[in-house]
């Protein structure tokens, strides 16, 4: 059986070979599978920050969203119907976002399954119950649109990057509450303009996204346990997940201009309304802010928009051409890495309660 099908193929859907390089493509902006220091792992001490710990733990054991992504009826038809290159869009929306779900599952259960630390386990674990649920939903939603992924397939081909855990921390952090500041802003546009709303999928994007802001502040009391993580030379690191993170989602976003006129947004305003709920959250836990707003950093990520843009061109080219090309959109991608990198950013002094109130 070949993990990826199209059961229902028509001229305007994506092709069965074009997802499946979607899925298995690594560049520095797709999804990815990690792996971790697990022993490092088992040294980790959550009671400074017990009550705040203990309290979220107990409200995710009671499992607020058991029913939610039970499958209540078929999406059979509705992605069909839609304009080709919307379609197209929404299908590659969907992938991608399974693929960081599924991917957020494998990690989390292999954190579970080797750490020996009771309290690392006993998280992991409800995160990686929700992430399959989550992964499992899109997974469903495409089927019905008659594409077939095989979930484990995608840990084949898909390579292991080994991160130390503190990294682990950082990227899971930014990806679980940027993960939740995109859902909730689409959510509360779709609740102001219903007429948008042209796929039941995001019907289920309110509770989804607090699954996914549980997870991070689960993630922000663990960095705020050790306060080594968020000071010194990991500063430097935090610059560098915020930026990466942010980079990404607006290259990629971009990458899908159909899917955000469908919906009635403005890609860039979208992203930037995700970046500053974003920054706003992680004031929970990190010592500082990007100065999203500053025009040379707005201007950065234009460049690195551009040389993204460049280097998914310059990888269709082939020969020494294609290879000067790649050279070429790497190093643009690089500078205006660096560019973004050198804004000064904004202080924060860190609350002393760390979860915060959701009123987005
Ligand atoms: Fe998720
Ligand atoms: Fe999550």
């Amino acid at each position: 059986m070949t993990a990826i099908t199209l059961n229902a193929p028509s001229a305007a859907m994506p092709t069965a070979a074009t997802l499946k390089d979607r899925v298995a493509h690594e560049t520095i902006l797709s999804p990815r599978f990690y792996t971790t220091d697990f022993a490092a792992l088992d040294a980790l001490d959550v009671s400074p920050v017990w009550a705040e710990w203990d309290g979220l733990m107990r409200e995710m054991e009671a499992d607020p969203n058991r029913t939610h992504f039970k499958r209540r009826e078929s999406f059979a038809g509705i992605v069909e119907a839609l304009p080709p290159e919307v379609r197209g869009d929404f299908v590659d929306f969907m992938v991608s976002s399974m693929t960081s779900e599924f991917s957020g599952c494998v990690l989390y259960a292999e954190i579970a399954r080797r750490t020996k630390n009771p309290e690392i386990k006993r998280l992991m674990k409800l995160l990686a119950r929700d992430e399959s649920r989550h992964a499992g939903f899109i997974n469903d939603s495409l089927k019905d649109a008659g594409i077939i992924i095989e979930l484990n397939y995608l840990t084949k081909v898909k390579k292991n990057h080994y991160f130390s855990p503190k990294f682990i921390f950082y990227g899971t952090y930014l990806s679980e509450k940027i993960g939740y500041a995109r859902y909730i802003t689409i959510c509360r546009h779709l609740q102001a303009h219903p007429d948008r709303r042209f796929h039941p999928l995001f019907d289920r994007f309110e509770e989804w996204c607090n699954d996914e802001y549980r997870h991070g502040e689960a993630i922000a009391l663990l960095l705020r346990a050790d306060p080594k993580l968020l000071s010194g030379f990991n500063r430097l690191w935090i610059r560098f997940f915020l930026i990466s993170v942010y980079a990404t989602m607006y290259c990629r976003d971009h990458t899908r201009p159909a899917l955000h006129r469908a919906l009635g947004l403005d890609t860039r305003d979208y992203d930037y309304r995700v970046f500053a709920t974003t920054s706003e959250i992680s004031r929970q836990v990190f010592p500082f802010v990007l100065d999203i707003d500053a025009p040379r950093f707005r201007l950065a990520m234009e460049a690195m928009r551009q040389a993204s843009a460049a280097l998914d061109k310059a990888r269709a080219r082939k020969g020494i051409g294609g290879w000067l090309a790649r050279w070429g959109a790497t190093a643009a991608a690089g500078a205006a890495f660096l560019r973004m990198f050198m804004v000064p950013t904004r202080e924060n002094p860190l609350p002393e309660k760390v979860r915060m109130a959701q009123r987005w």
